[in-house]
């Protein structure tokens, strides 16, 4: 496993060792959600490739950037044993040298839910995750369903930046109690992570009715909030019922819907989400 700081090592890498390549982008503090996209790329590509990269353009000021885990010698020991060929893990002013100067911006799909809560996140994922594109130029890229307006947002550049990368989505990956794996739930306390399942029981919830036959938005909504206002340490940001493409609500659901929330607990964020 070949570990690159800089992108020119990338380019070097990558001109030396044929065949298709996966890119699984990440900011490390890696666990199993993570892994899983990995083991997939590599069960799927001849050479595996793993960005990690806390990207400073995502997040808001006096948001977590300073205090986001950077376990990197662990991450490398996993990385390792999943026989990843190459690593990226490139120091801020790689990828923003100090005459930056050009953001990518998707628009109408980043305007709700996540978009609206944390302006300019998706500024920031679009950006790196062209930059990442274009670093790699992959045959492959790995991204979880756990974001899955993560998701749309990059498909959606692909599509109009004529990106030619195969966007490829993994299943989220749960703790034992439904819990959505994610780098955050390590600021959780114990209190507030026992509490945190509440947000997988609300999506059944809205999940079960469904299935039952529910087809009212608003019903389906209401459900969520129900189950998670039965758990007092929740602050809920938003809950959604919510057409799978366009991200906008949905009044009647005729196909499929995305279910999705967003809840505080203290002062972490979770977010997670089931699609119908
Ligand atoms: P990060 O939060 O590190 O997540 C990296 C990838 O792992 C994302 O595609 C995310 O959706 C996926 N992932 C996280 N938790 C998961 C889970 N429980 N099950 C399945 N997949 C999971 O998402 C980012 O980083 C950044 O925004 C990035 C795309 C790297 C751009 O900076």
């Amino acid at each position: 496993m070949f570990l690159a700081k800089t992108i020119s090592e990338v380019r070097a890498f990558h001109q030396q060792h044929g065949g298709t390549w996966g890119l699984v982008p990440t900011m490390g503090a890696l666990h199993e959600g993570h892994l899983s996209l990995v083991r997939r790329a590599r069960a799927e590509n001849e050479q595996v490739a793993v960005s990690i990269f806390v990207n400073p353009t995502q997040f808001a000021a006096g948001g977590d950037f300073d205090k986001y885990p950077r376990p990197l010698e662990r991450d490398l020991e996993l990385l390792k044993l999943l026989g990843v060929n190459l690593v990226f893990a490139p120091a801020n002013a790689e990828i923003y040298p100090p005459n930056f100067q050009t953001y990518v911006t998707v628009e109408g799909i980043t305007l709700p839910l996540e978009g609206a809560m944390r302006p300019g996140h998706f500024r920031g994922v679009a950006t790196v995750v062209t930059k990442l594109f274009n670093i790699f130029q992959s045959d492959r890229a790995y991204f979880g369903q756990k974001d899955a307006q993560q998701v749309a947002v990059i498909k959606q550049l692909v599509q109009d930046l004529n990106i030619p990368v195969e966007i490829v989505v993994g299943e989220t990956v749960r703790e034992a109690d439904g819990l959505a794996m994610s780098s955050r739930n390590a600021y959780l306390s114990v209190e507030e992570r026992n509490a945190a399942s509440v947000l997988y029981r609300a999506l059944c919830a809205a999940r079960d009715a469904f299935l039952r036959g529910e087809r009212d938005g608003d019903r389906l909504r209401a459900v969520m909030r129900e189950t998670l206002q039965q758990e007092p340490r929740a602050n809920v940001e938003y809950v959604s019922a919510a057409d799978p493409i366009t991200l906008q609500e949905l009044e009647e659901i005729q196909d499929g819907v995305l279910l999705s929330l967003a809840v505080r607990f203290g002062t972490t964020r979770l977010i997670d989400n089931f699609l119908l």
